[in-house]
């Protein structure tokens, strides 16, 4: 593994070697355990969206391997002048040891790979957001002991979470269930993905149909970052993808629920369903402190 882009890249070994990783990086953290794997190493952090979770996780994470993390945002460099992703990839591994990007377009992030010669790792684009998912997955193996056999269903948008859950879940052999509206599916490469697990996997525009016996139930925002013209409309489109006690109670009695977060409260999730399992959600928000160091500790290592 030289990147860390999509989890189509990733091979289940490899998603599950990750997660031991982080489990043994998450008991350093509670030991007060020096862990300085990456001592002297520097990670470009590029964002070109906002970020409240990855910008703190990467930069802390960073630090307690013993690196440094610098803060690069795309509008205050020469990227967000025009400087060609091309000519960003070489400078920047001329420098560094790593650089991880949050952006619009997955191409962009491919690109930085291709043309630089140090890792990189996706921050999320518009496609996927695999370091969120191996933290799901992390909290989720963590709460239910196994991922194996385990029904996750996601409802709402078919956007970078759902892409990168589907394909996560699938790989690490759970049963993912999907409800989204029509025209809101989750990219065409996913599916076709989606497509060779059909004893795994379900799409429907029926969300107690997907959330039925669920072992977790996941949703994510109806308008993602880039997406704030469209508000609207997607408020119409996702009225009945709503994560609530009803939906809920066709869930397994025990089931767990996700939140990449933010959560937009009355949206894709009420308040009581949201507080009921907070403790889950804010595990899952912790957990990409641990997750990303394992990935940052494979890759920089
Ligand atoms: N879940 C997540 O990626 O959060 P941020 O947008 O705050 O980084
Ligand atoms: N789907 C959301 C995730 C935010 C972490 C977005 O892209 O804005």
């Amino acid at each position: 593994m030289k990147h860390f882009l999509k989890l189509l890249d990733v091979t289940t070994e490899e998603i599950y070697e990750l997660l031991d990783l982080a489990a043994v990086m998450k008991q350093y953290v509670k030991e007060g355990k020096e862990h300085h794997f990456l001592k002297g190493k520097t990670l470009a952090m590029i964002f070109e969206k906002n970020s409240t979770r990855t910008r703190i996780s990467f930069e802390t994470g960073m630090y307690q391997l013993g690196g440094h993390a610098l803060f690069i945002s795309a509008k205050d460099s020469q990227i967000g002048r025009g400087e060609p992703t091309q000519d960003t990839a070489r400078v920047m591994s001329r420098m560094l040891d790593g650089i991880m990007i949050r952006t619009f377009e997955q191409s962009e992030v491919e690109d930085l790979a291709k043309y630089g010669s140090i890792p990189v790792i996706n921050g999320l684009t518009d496609f996927s957001h695999p370091c969120q998912v191996m933290a799901d997955l992390m909290t989720i193996r963590e709460h239910k002991g196994k991922l194996e056999g385990l029904t996750m269903c996601y409802i709402g948008d078919g956007n970078n979470m759902a892409n990168s859950l589907i394909v996560g879940g699938l790989k690490v052999g759970m049963h993912v269930h999907v409800a989204c509206p029509e025209g809101y599916h989750p990219d065409p490469s996913v599916m076709a993905f989606a497509a060779q697990y059909p004893d795994h996997f379900i799409l429907t525009d029926k969300p107690m149909e997907a959330a039925k016996d669920a072992d977790v139930v996941i949703t994510d925002c109806w308008t993602s970052m880039g997406q704030e013209d469209e508000k609207k409309a997607r408020e119409a489109a996702f009225a009945g993808y709503q994560v609530n006690k009803e939906l809920m109670a066709v869930a397994k009695p025990d089931a767990m629920v996700q939140h990449c977060l933010p959560a937009y409260r009355e949206q894709e999730i009420t308040t009581e369903v949201f507080e009921e399992h907070a403790d889950e959600i804010f595990d899952e928000a912790e957990n990409r402190l641990h997750a990303q160091k394992a990935v940052l500790v494979k890759l920089l290592g």
